[in-house]
């Protein structure tokens, strides 16, 4: 992709780099109340995750650990419905209240594969954060227990989300095309 391809493929900005943050304080606030000064473990599912999960970290003050998983189900802009976990956490998670950072619920697919998976672990507890959920493209129940921004069934890039890998990087939440 070219340079000029790369940036007019960015259509419009959907949440800026300041609603995230303030939205994250609450985010912080929402994982310290639940945990109460109890140890957590942060999980993040990578790539999508990095950004997220960074600043979730530096908004919490309850002690936290940090651990990646990563899992393979998207091609292109279309959902497979298939995951695969291509790198796994080498924890107990029986010792540790452990708190999913997700970056998007789409289908629900891979989070409902992953929560299973580390359920079967007997973590002391499990929740899950998203930074994005489009419940409108829900094709398993699953429920979520924080969900920072809601948005319409439309492809966004930007805060650690990618097109082919592209646009991570962008510190906006942006609609391409
Ligand atoms: P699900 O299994 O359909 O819920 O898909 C979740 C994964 O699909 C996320 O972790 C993302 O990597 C990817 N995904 C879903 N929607 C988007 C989007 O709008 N932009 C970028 N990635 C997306
Ligand atoms: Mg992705």
């Amino acid at each position: 992709m070219d340079k000029e391809e790369y940036i007019n493929s960015i259509k419009r900005v959907i949440i800026s780099s300041e609603e995230i943050q303030k939205k994250l304080i609450d985010a912080g606030k929402y994982i310290d109340n639940l945990y109460d000064g109890k140890p957590i473990l942060l999980v993040g599912i990578l790539n999508g995750c990095f950004v997220f999960l960074a600043d979730v970290a530096r908004n919490v003050s309850v002690p936290c650990e940090i651990a990646f998983m990563a899992a393979k189900s998207y091609f292109g802009t279309e959902s497979t419905g298939e995951v695969q976990i291509t790198m796994d956490i080498d924890r107990d998670l029986s010792k540790y209240h452990v708190v999913i950072a997700e970056d998007i619920i789409d289908t629900g697919r891979t989070l409902k594969v992953i929560h299973r998976i580390l359920k079967e672990r007997n973590p002391v507890s499990l929740h899950v954060v998203t930074l994005l959920d489009k419940p409108s493209r829900r094709e398993v129940n699953f429920t979520v227990d924080y969900t920072l921004f809601e948005i319409p069934d439309t492809f966004v890039v930007g805060y650690g989300l990618d097109y082919n890998d592209y646009y991570r990087n962008l510190p906006y939440i942006a609609e391409i095309g």
